[in-house]
């Protein structure tokens, strides 16, 4: 089916007219009008409660959006993904991550092969491998087991795994230590090591291509530390160090025996690839079978994704939710709450997912956008939050909608913490959008000078998401959720989500300044002014270094 551009669709004129219509109409007015609302506009699925009532909509919002997501061709978008087809089209790419957590025995083909008992292969491999080291039985290069872990990648090779090893870390192994080196600045690597033994550590070099300028200096950097603490023999490295990628050769070139390689294809996005070999790390922490209570919780999410109905589906309501405030309201970005500090690096992880997967100007035919895509995502864990930047969620003069995730139970139940802390979820969101009028300010005995200070306007929308407790099943839903919630606003924005153009110009003019600042003689440069006047200074100031 060929969908027409954007502005071209029935439903987009339709929308821009009722915006218009309601784009005053107050939180604290659609409330009074139906009681029921706060119970009417929510979705539950997959064990999660998504309360979208507190969103500045009224039933024919949510209609027309629907009726965008249609006339987006939104079903076959998702079929042609389920099927294989190359949707990353400027790639020429599969965009399969949902075979990743396919369970044993289901067939997703690609290119006439069904790659779900390859997908499955691997997860044998990298679970058999876990068991060795988690238990002992593999030994490092002088006969010690491995205490130590080490995940050195960078992008989707990085921050999928340092977000799951915190987010689970109730479930990790303890008596492991897990660390994490992404940036090519030297502390990242220095301070991951610090205090370890290398008789003692593994290094996981996690890179798609594996050919990452960061991933692979801190690969090489890894290789000398281990080999200068154990006397320089090489031999050592088949023990100490294994690799996830897709480029067999170039893991080989490297000096790591392929046996020691844990696979994944191009089909699969570093952004979307957490669930793949990319998670060894996560599974050497939490265990083969908590790693595959993840991996249901994923596919229950894609499963649900695919086949409920759109004005029931969490994915997709949350995509047009994102896009009414982003193409309506001119909201710029989008704060992610969880209120669970295991989550904290979730934001950080979104910002990949989000950000790379939606960042783009061009339509994937390579027409120019006349209208905004993707919106920036950040957040922190709430509570923190609320002592900083709230201030300007509640008071400022942006609309920042709002995704607060909690949880009913936590691993750690300590005195009355966790009913404070989801006093302050709901607190928030009521806050938010109901705010409080001068009338109620007054009635406090506020003086009139300080009235404008005190009041709070309130509708300010957000989503609540409250889930059970954070398990690995539900980590795998939530992101699952995210994921798929980004395709659905690329697939209304006509852009390609799956691939990364714009992290190319900066690696390849790095690549040609580094010579420039290596060099013993003075370079001659041929950069803009600006550039050419930095790295002078910086060549001037590293010379007159102590
Ligand atoms: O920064 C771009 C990027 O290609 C990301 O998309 C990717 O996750 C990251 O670099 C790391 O790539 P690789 O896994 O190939 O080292």
């Amino acid at each position: 089916m060929s969908v027409p551009a954007l502005h071209l669709r029935p439903a987009w004129a339709l929308l821009k007219r009722h915006h218009q219509k309601v784009r005053r109409l107050h939180l604290r007015q659609l409330f009074a009008k139906d009681g029921k609302r706060g119970e009417r506009l929510v979705v539950e699925a997959a064990g999660i409660y998504f309360d979208y009532s507190k969103n500045r909509i009224t039933d024919e919002t949510m209609e027309l959006l629907l009726q965008l997501a249609r006339e987006s061709g939104l079903q076959d978008r998702i079929d042609a993904m389920f099927r294989g087809d190359r949707i990353n089209t400027s790639e020429k790419r599969a965009v399969l991550h949902v075979a990743l957590r396919a369970p044993r025995g289901a067939s997703i083909l690609f290119d006439g092969q069904n790659v779900v008992p390859e997908v499955h292969a691997v997860l044998d491999k990298m679970a058999e491998f876990s068991q060795r080291v988690r238990s002992g039985a593999w030994k490092g290069h002088t006969g010690k087991r491995i205490r130590s872990v080490v995940n050195i990648g960078i992008g989707g090779s990085d921050l999928g795994p340092v977000m799951a090893y915190e987010a689970l870390k109730h479930y990790a192994e303890r008596s492991m230590t897990f660390r994490f080196v992404s940036n090519v600045d030297a502390t990242d690597f220095a301070e991951a090591v610090h205090g370890l033994d290398p008789e003692e550590t593994l290094f996981i070099v996690s890179s798609k291509t594996f050919t990452t300028l960061e991933t692979m200096t801190n690969a090489h950097t890894a290789r000398d530390w281990l080999l200068s603490g154990l006397k320089g023999d090489s031999a050592a490295i088949a023990k100490h160090f294994v690799a996830v990628s897709t480029n067999a050769q170039e893991v080989a070139k490297f000096g790591i025996d392929t046996a020691n390689m844990f696979g994944f294809w191009d089909w699969v996005g570093g952004r979307y690839s957490m669930d793949s070999a990319i998670g060894l790390s996560t599974m050497l922490a939490i265990g083969p079978d908590n790693f595959a209570a993840m991996l249901e919780g994923f596919h229950e999410i894609d499963e649900h994704f695919r086949t409920a109905p759109f004005e029931r589906n969490l994915p997709v309501l949350m995509a047009l939710l994102a896009v009414w405030y982003n193409n309506f309201f001119g909201a710029q970005t989008v704060a992610v709450l969880p209120y669970e500090q295991y989550l904290k690096r979730f934001p950080a992880y979104l910002q990949q997912l989000t950000m790379e997967s939606n960042g783009k100007h061009v339509t994937a035919d390579g027409a120019d956008v006349n209208y905004d895509t993707g919106p920036i995502y950040w957040g922190e864990p709430g509570a923190n939050g609320q002592h900083s930047f709230y201030q300007l969620i509640h008071q400022g003069t942006r609309l920042i909608p709002c995704d607060f995730i909690a949880f009913a139970r936590t691993a750690n139940p300590l005195g009355r913490h966790q009913d404070m802390l989801l006093a302050n979820v709901f607190a928030q969101t009521e806050a938010l959008a109901f705010g409080k009028t001068e009338k109620q300010v007054k009635a406090e005995g506020t003086p009139d000078w300080l009235l404008p200070h005190r009041l709070f306007e309130g509708n300010r929308p957000s989503n609540t998401l409250l889930l059970e407790a954070l398990t690995p099943a539900a980590l795998g839903k939530l992101v699952a959720l995210y994921e798929h919630s980004v395709f659905v606003q690329g697939t209304i924005w006509q852009i390609d989500s799956f691939d990364q153009w714009g992290v190319e110009l900066g690696k390849a003019l790095a690549q040609r300044i580094i010579p420039e600042l290596e060099s013993a003689a003075d370079p001659e440069l041929e950069h803009d002014s600006s550039t050419n006047a930095l790295i002078r200074r910086y060549r001037k100031l590293k010379r007159s270094g102590p």
